[in-house]
């Protein structure tokens, strides 16, 4: 049973493989993107380590000057994706998109490296990435914090790897549709439109990229210039993570400046981070910086920062808002609250389950000590599987598979969970 469910899990890598990069899917991403990239070598790892590596570097070749690792890596064209290189414009020579995301590559080649059984190549590999992983956090807190404040912002919901979540909406609201030029999407030939944002999403999103654009994607000017700022715990909580475990990495290479630049990152921003607790919804919120207030808003955003090192106060209450959830819902961890009138089950990140945000949750609860939830939630990933095989995203009411089929990071996902407890075990 687990040993058919990892060689399935397998095929699908196989599948998605260009060679030296992953696809998401086939057909809806056709490219490579960064933070799938990142997950998805953990499960590589398992079974060619030399393949994982070869993930991340690809990821890393791509690195802009100013140490930015951007969103999407375009190596081949394809015109069954929007936005494509011409609206993103950014004048690389491998075309790539001018935003980032999630920065969990720290985190993968740290686990990757401590779990490698080519040591050689391991230390090789992490060696060369250690000052590309570092220079990319520095320009988070350098240009995503220019105030210091020790958290960073994101300027587009698409760097949140969250991208329709119900935490933008207001925010949103102040960004405008008015001079958006004429586009069609891609995305709803490949996915059921009732599963996806909405067209008006889509030109905010629009604006957004034509407003960065028109300022020559210069990072120094990008933050303040976006009307979309926002504070996301889960994003942060996913950079104090990979800053920790390269401070980790960093010792064990011998490398004690980046150790210690690293660490001292990620201390500020987790004292930072408690500025984000709701007592109100028993998690962390976001907060919108261009207007200085907090983001009622109940989502998984603020329970995957249980991925970072918080306190074990704070890790508890967590798993006890996880189990509240859990009385509303038949599948953990819905990525919306289902009790408010903003959820919605099917569509996107508005409601489905992930089972890379999962992964992350129960990485981080088992980490603190919690670790029956941790084990739900891992159970509670291999049942939607069973269930519904290696979809994008899960109902977490009937387990029904969404958006696009034989996903590269749910599969590896599913390899990490069964393969993790089996070394564990
Ligand atoms: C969607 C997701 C994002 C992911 C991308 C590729 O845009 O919201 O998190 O990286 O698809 O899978």
């Amino acid at each position: 049973m687990t040993h058919d469910m990892i060689e399935q899990a397998k095929a699908v890598l196989r599948r998605n493989d260009r060679g030296t990069y992953t696809v998401p899917t086939h057909g809806l991403y056709p490219f490579q993107w960064n933070w799938d990239s990142a997950l998805s070598a953990l499960g590589f790892a398992h079974f060619d380590e030399a393949r994982a590596w070869t993930e991340i570097e690809t990821l890393f070749a791509h690195q802009w000057d100013d140490g930015m690792v951007p969103h999407i890596i375009f190596h081949e064209l394809d015109d069954g994706y929007f936005p494509g290189p011409d609206v993103w414009a950014t004048a690389r020579p491998v075309s790539t998109s001018g935003i980032t995301q999630p920065p969990v590559a720290g985190f993968a080649v740290r686990r990757i490296f401590g779990r490698a059984t080519d040591k050689a190549l391991a230390a090789e590999k992490a060696r060369a990435l250690l000052p590309r992983i570092h220079a990319w956090h520095q320009w988070f807190f350098a240009n995503r914090d220019p105030q210091g404040t020790g958290l960073v912002a994101i300027i587009h919901p698409w760097e949140s790897g969250r991208d329709n979540s119900v935490d933008w909406d207001a925010a949103f609201e102040r960004v405008p549709t008015e001079g958006v030029e004429p586009f069609t999407r891609r995305d709803t030939s490949h996915a059921n439109p009732e599963h996806r944002p909405t067209d008006e999403q889509y030109k905010r999103y629009i604006w957004l990229v034509q407003k960065f654009r028109s300022l020559g994607w210069d990072n120094s000017e990008l933050h303040d210039a976006s009307p979309f700022r926002i504070v996301d715990p889960g994003f942060n909580a996913i950079l104090i993570r990979s800053c920790v475990d390269l401070a980790d990495l960093a010792t064990a290479l011998g490398e004690t400046r980046i150790a210690a630049q690293s660490q001292a990152m990620a201390d500020k921003a987790i004292v930072a981070m408690d500025t984000l607790w709701s007592d109100k919804r028993g998690q962390y919120v976001c907060y919108d910086r261009a207007i200085g207030a907090l983001i009622d808003s109940p989502s998984i955003g603020g329970i995957l920062a249980a991925f970072a090192p918080i306190p074990q106060a704070r890790a508890k209450a967590i798993s006890a808002r996880i189990d509240a959830l859990s009385q509303n819902c038949n599948y953990l961890v819905p990525s919306h609250d289902p009790t408010v009138p903003e959820f919605d089950a099917l569509r996107y990140w508005r409601g489905p389950i992930w089972l890379i945000v999962n992964y992350m949750i129960s990485d981080g609860l088992e980490r603190c000590g919690e670790t029956v939830m941790a084990d739900r939630i891992n159970a509670d990933c291999l049942r939607l599987i069973e269930k519904s095989g290696f979809a994008e995203y899960y109902g977490p009411m009937g387990a029904e598979p969404c958006g696009g089929d034989q996903f590269t990071w749910t599969a590896a996902m599913v390899i990490e969970i069964l393969k993790s407890h089996e070394i564990a075990a």
